[in-house]
């Protein structure tokens, strides 16, 4: 028997911001108090970071997860994706940095991705994933042919996204090749997965295209409670694709 897909929920607003804070609104709702949060960073999540900080609509504490980080740079390097959900989310809503849940670039990284996958094992799993997708289908730094049930570990970046990260990263001695990031595995395990995107054409493969290693973002489908918050371009295009 084929492996089981689910339906994801999909929603869409003229306010992108506004929607993925409802949707995230509702899924603190329904989680356990001091939840296990993944943020991702990139242009996509702003518009819902920024709505965060100045609503403030989601009262609660959570632990903030590292989603992703590159190999080689300090915490306090300018391309540091810890460094930027600490400025832009956890320092407006006063929460504190769990070091055991975000990744130190310049340690080892065996150490640094067991550290992480221990710790989530400890504290008993992500409650909420939020991601991004990349141009190719990547989440988090999970480049095309990545095994799906792959657990945290370092990584080495396609070209495809070297190119794409230019613009975060020119200014500041350019886009490391490496990365350490959460795997497919381990965030197939989070209760709730809530995808944002402004990407239409690789988002309408992901998830309804063939769920294959080359679209990572295609194993979402086997995720029982997924909700993708899309642009309105993403979401007209989705709902074509249903
Ligand atoms: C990066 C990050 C991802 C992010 C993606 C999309 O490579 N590793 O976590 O989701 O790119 O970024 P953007 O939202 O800027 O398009």
């Amino acid at each position: 028997m084929p492996p089981k897909t689910y339906k994801y929920k999909l929603v869409s607003g003229e306010d992108f911001g506004k929607a993925a804070l409802e949707t995230l609104q509702e899924a603190f709702d329904k989680a356990r108090t001091y939840p296990l949060v993944v943020l991702p960073t990139g242009n996509t999540p702003k518009p819902l970071y920024a709505a965060w900080r100045q609503t403030r609509a989601i009262p609660y504490d959570f632990r903030y997860v590292n989603l992703d980080q590159y190999r080689g740079i300090k915490f306090s390097d300018p391309r540091s994706y810890p460094l930027e959900i600490k400025r832009e989310v956890l320092d407006p809503l006063n929460q504190r940095l769990d070091e055991e849940l975000i990744f130190d670039g310049n340690s080892d990284p065996k150490n640094q991705a067991d550290k992480v996958e221990t710790a989530l094992k400890i504290e008993q799993g992500i409650d909420i994933c939020i991601l991004g997708i990349g141009q190719n289908g990547h989440i988090g730094f999970n480049e095309p042919y990545s095994e799906f049930n792959s657990r945290t570990r370092s990584v080495q970046l396609t070209h495809n996204t070297i190119e794409a990260n230019k613009r975060h990263c020119e200014a500041h001695g350019g886009v490391p090749k490496d990365a350490l990031t959460l795997g497919l595995g381990t965030i197939m395990e989070a209760k709730k997965i809530i995808l944002l995107s402004n990407k239409p054409e690789i988002t309408v493969k992901a998830l309804h295209g063939r769920i294959m290693s080359k679209i990572p973002a295609s194993i979402l489908q086997r995720h029982p409670d997924v909700t993708v918050v899309g642009t309105p371009m993403v979401s007209a295009q989705l709902r074509l694709a249903r």
